[in-house]
């Protein structure tokens, strides 16, 4: 049987950290969904669509790869797909309390549904899309955190030349 993950987030924007747990996760499961939460928490930078696309642009190599929306509970759109693996990253012992209480209530709503978590490589252990946008917003580099398409797309949405 083919084995399907799902890989969920915000994504605002994708990161290389995010993409090289992507790799590495695409290594690991036949197939594999990232999924980009259209409700997030948190008040994104970039739309639904906007997030969708730049993970597209940044996803062309991986042929395994799919990128969807959702809006609805992670486990209920996990089981939609058919699939029994969520995919998590954790960067420090700071993911830990959040990836591992997100995790227990996940496995809570479905019990059928196991998290895996996958060690960001170390040169992504310390950046987050909230850091990037910060830096990219005072006119700083990012060119070393995200792919060339998302640099852009920050340059673009803060009105920087
Ligand atoms: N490298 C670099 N940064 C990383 C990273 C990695 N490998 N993995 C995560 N991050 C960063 C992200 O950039 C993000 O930074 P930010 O907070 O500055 O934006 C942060 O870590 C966490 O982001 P992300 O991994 O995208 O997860 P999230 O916490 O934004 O997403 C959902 C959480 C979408 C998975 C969760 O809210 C969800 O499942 N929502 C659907 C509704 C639901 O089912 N809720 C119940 C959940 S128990």
């Amino acid at each position: 049987m083919r084995k399907l993950a799902i890989y969920p987030g915000s994504f605002d924007p994708v990161t290389n950290g995010h993409l090289d747990v992507i790799g590495r996760a695409a290594k690991i499961f036949d197939e594999l969904i990232v999924g980009v939460a259209k409700q997030s928490p948190k008040n994104t930078t970039f739309t639904i669509d906007e997030r969708v696309e730049l993970l597209r642009d940044s996803c062309t190599d991986f042929k395994n790869v799919k990128i969807e929306s959702f809006d609805n509970l992670l486990v209920d759109w996990t089981a939609q797909k058919n699939a029994e693996v969520i995919v998590r990253g954790l960067r420090a012992l700071s993911d830990f309390e959040y990836e591992f209480q997100m995790a227990l209530t996940n496995r809570k709503l479905n019990k059928r549904i196991e998290t895996v978590f996958l060690m960001t490589r170390e040169d992504c252990s310390c950046i987050s899309s909230s850091m990037i946008k910060e830096i990219a917003k005072l006119g700083g580099n990012v060119n070393n955190f995200v792919p060339e398409n998302v640099a852009a797309a920050l340059k673009k949405k803060f009105g920087i030349r």
